[in-house]
């Protein structure tokens, strides 16, 4: 168990959003409240100028941090796919408080039914919703975001993300004409990513695969392999080793790349002139094993997925939010809200499963993983 994880405070029974700080947290408290007449100054003159610096130059998203308000952002996936995406919006955002809710109970979602998934989805949403009262909402889950985005947005008072295929870029990459989807089986034979494909990449021929057993493959990869760095960098996290490696820094063993490699024989067992020079990763899970796909297709493959999209997407609904809440004089209510980032699972799981929860969670930078209680 990381330090980290041993740090955690008072857990109330809801989802658990703790008063106590970790010493990571507490540090980010102490740096926010020492600027709080920031925020006053930038309310006065409708600006989100940075007065420290005067130079105008800060992302807003680093303003509001400054100004004592940083944003909440709860990313939702079926499993550890969505720290994919994660990573990439850290990468952007990184003066955001965030929190990780994954559906463990029901994973994977690959094969639900769209009616099974609408309701479980509104469900666990609300359900954190109202327990954290966050600034926005990331499904970082193409099976989700593909059946769910139009249903529940208007619902819900707050922004909510959706990772959906990266078919446009495909399209606009794409010389041959000639795109593969490699996304599970529901995301593969969804309406909307068929509208995706009419808007985007109507004029290319659209080589589908479905499949769950990557899921499993990239799920299993990332908790055995984390658990057991982990184990053997003492407590090390994201903080140290940044998680850019991720792609390639899990290990395959020789079956679990035969598995790989079958997964891929739609792609690499067709003659070249017939092959795709385009391969979306449609579920977030796959950017986890992206360097081993790559060397198996090849490089005249490129490959694309939406993680670097969905950072820009956020960070441009936090500035619109910041220039909205400055344009309207808003109090400045949130300044202490820098809570440990946490994790939160479904279901019931065995304590060697909540410790490879916790290591994996500890090294992208949570602070805590615990049990959501439905
Ligand atoms: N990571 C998810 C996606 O992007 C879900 C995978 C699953 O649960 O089947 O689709």
């Amino acid at each position: 168990m990381s330090a980290a994880h041993k740090a955690n405070g008072a857990v109330s029974p809801a989802c658990g959003e703790e008063a106590a700080l970790t010493s990571a947290a507490a540090q980010k408290e102490v740096a926010l409240g020492g600027v709080a007449q920031v925020a006053a100054g930038a309310r006065a003159g409708n600006s989100v100028r940075d007065a420290k610096t005067g130079d105008g130059q800060q992302p807003a998203v680093l303003t509001a941090a400054r100004a004592g308000r940083c944003p909440k952002i709860v990313f939702f996936d079926s499993g550890m796919g969505g720290l994919s995406v994660f990573t990439e919006v850290r990468k952007l955002n990184p003066d955001c408080a965030y929190y990780y809710l994954f559906d463990h109970e029901v994973f994977p979602y690959g094969e639900k039914s769209e009616a099974f998934l609408v309701a479980r989805v509104t469900t666990l949403l609300n359900k954190v919703s109202a327990c954290l009262a966050p600034d926005l909402i990331v499904i970082a889950c193409n099976t989700a975001s593909t059946v769910v985005l139009d249903q529940i947005r208007p619902s819900f008072p707050i922004p909510i993300v959706g990772v959906v295929p990266a078919i446009k870029p495909a399209g606009e990459l794409s010389r041959k004409r000639k795109i593969a989807l490699l996304a599970t089986p529901g995301t593969v034979q969804r309406a909307y990513t068929q509208r995706l494909i009419a808007n985007f990449a109507a004029d290319c021929e659209v080589l589908r695969i479905g499949t769950v057993a990557l899921v499993h493959l990239a799920e299993n990869c990332l908790l055995s392999e984390v658990s057991s760095y982990q184990h053997s960098h003492q407590g090390s996290s994201w903080e140290e080793h940044t998680v850019a490696t991720i792609g390639s820094g899990l290990q395959l063993n020789a079956a679990q790349e035969q598995e790989l490699r079958q997964i891929l024989a739609p792609v690499t067992s067709l003659p070249s002139a017939q092959q795709p020079d385009v391969l979306i990763l449609g579920c977030t899970h796959f950017p986890l094993l992206k360097d081993h796909i790559a060397e198996i297709v090849g490089p005249q493959i490129a490959l694309v997925d939406s993680g670097a999209a969905i950072g820009r997407r956020v960070h441009t609904v936090l500035a619109q939010q910041l220039k909205e809440r400055l344009a309207q004089g808003s109090p400045n209510d949130r300044q202490v809200q820098a809570g440990a980032w946490t994790a939160w699972y479904t279901g019931q799981v065995s304590a060697l499963e909540h410790e490879q929860f916790a290591a994996t969670f500890a090294y992208f930078g949570f602070h805590q993983v615990q049990a959501l209680t439905l």
